[in-house]
């Protein structure tokens, strides 16, 4: 009998376990480490804190754990058909994180963000989307929380991926293609080339001047900030669990996707707190996609989380922040840079990058959908092709843990070009 897991009561802090501490965020005048007052204008104070939090465990406020209640604790689903299918002794694990309201994994970190600017007094929220998993959670979250909301998303996927669009204006927000005539940023690159399908690091910054400029105002990220590689970490501790209550005692290895790293980093480093311990030897697998390389192929220096350069510098795998990806389908995982923390822990030897094709993603993801039912968001199918390739060679029985960071329902023309052999065509 499987037990009941419960809603984690707090969030996991990595930094307090890690042998070296990360490297601090700068100013990206200064060159020194970024202050609480240099992060003010856009972030409120307990999201600053958490910034630079060194406790283990961080408690997580009530009102958020209400709003987790509808969804949490998210399944972890052993995936007996894909195992069969696969032809594999592996015993594999699939993270859900399907299951919230808006299909992904980010509304664990888009509640979280929404409450503790709503008990700052914020009024309107600005942010940046990719495909529109973020921004349709964070229009969720302020819904909940009464907060104005203008969404920049990536003009690539704005264009041919409206239905989270769709869903974010129900949640009451507003989306702009990004890059916009409504910012400095965005008009300079529509005069260069009007038809850009833009990126996330232009999004980042168009999203960043209007809340500095706004009174009122300021800013979300749903990604590569330590503040939301900890929300996300209900994920990983819910897993760790219940893992244990299926009987087995650790996971060998754990895939997930890599864009800005927060659905694997939340998955992974309570795993890795195992490994920490000693009470593990689990490997972790950052796949990303061959796209948009930055583990891979990219450097590790300090650079900006956008073009323009508003944001600090953070130390991180990246591509450039002038990189524009190619527009592939997964729209999430088109960011040129990588969590700081997740990027740490690849340097200290803790995870392992791996980049894959979209169209093996999404071979994997249809074997996914036609064994277990669920249709894959392009995002997670990347990780669930990384282990499939994985769990095809074993010989022997191991534990893989996948994060599945969300579904694909609103992808399914995707899907459709993938059948269709006209995947690139349709990016
Ligand atoms: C379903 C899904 N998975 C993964 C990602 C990649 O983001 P991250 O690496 O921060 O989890 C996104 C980003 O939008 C996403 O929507």
């Amino acid at each position: 009998m499987i037990q009941p897991t419960p809603i984690p009561t707090h969030w996991y802090n990595i930094t307090a376990d890690l042998p070296v501490p990360p490297p601090p965020h700068l100013h990206p005048g200064t060159r020194e480490p970024v202050t609480p007052e240099d992060l003010a204008a856009l972030f409120p104070s307990e999201l600053i804190a958490q910034e630079a939090a060194t406790e283990q465990y961080i408690e997580i406020p009530e009102p958020i754990r209400e709003a987790y209640a509808t969804w949490r604790p998210a399944p972890l689903i052993r995936a007996y058909e894909f195992e069969r299918a696969l032809g594999t002794p592996a015993r594999i694990y699939v993270k859900y994180e399907g299951v919230s309201p808006v299909g992904s994994h980010k509304t664990n970190t888009a509640v979280a963000q929404a409450y503790y600017n709503s008990i700052d007094g914020v009024t309107k929220l600005t942010t940046e989307t990719g495909a529109g998993q973020w921004g349709s959670a964070l229009a969720f979250a302020c819904a909940k929380f009464d907060i104005e909301l203008d969404v920049w998303q990536v003009a690539a996927s704005y264009r041919t991926k409206p239905y989270r669009r769709h869903l974010i204006e129900t949640y009451g927000a507003k989306v702009h293609p990004s890059p916009s005539p409504l910012t400095e940023t965005g008009r300079k690159l529509l005069a260069e080339d009007p038809d850009t399908p833009g990126s996330l690091g232009i999004a980042v910054s168009e999203a960043i001047e209007i809340a500095a400029s706004e009174p009122n105002t300021r800013y979300a990220l749903g990604s590569v900030l330590n503040h939301v590689v900890l929300h996300q970490t209900v994920i990983g501790q819910e897993a760790v669990e219940q893992l244990r209550n299926a009987g087995e005692e650790n996971a060998d290895i754990v895939f997930g996707c890599a864009g800005g790293g927060s659905n694997l980093a939340g998955l992974a480093f309570p795993f890795i707190r195992e490994v920490l311990h000693g009470r593990a030897k689990t490997r972790v697998i950052a796949v990303e996609p061959a796209a948009c390389p930055s583990i891979t192929q990219g450097e590790y220096r300090y650079d900006h989380g956008d073009l323009a350069g508003f944001t600090p510098l953070l130390k991180m795998h990246t591509l450039g922040q002038d990189f524009i990806p190619d527009p592939i389908h997964a729209g999430g995982l088109r960011y040129h840079g990588m969590a700081p923390m997740l990027s740490h822990t690849v340097e200290l030897g803790y995870v392992t990058g791996q980049a894959i094709d979209q169209r093996e993603a999404f071979a994997a993801g249809v074997l996914f959908a036609r064994t277990q039912g669920i249709v894959p968001a392009p995002e997670a199918a990347h990780a669930i092709a990384a282990a499939a390739e994985y769990a095809r060679g074993l010989t022997k029985p191991e534990v893989i843990v996948i994060g599945l960071s969300g579904h694909g329902q609103l992808d399914l023309p995707a899907y459709q070009a993938y059948l269709d052999g006209d995947l690139e065509a349709t990016s």
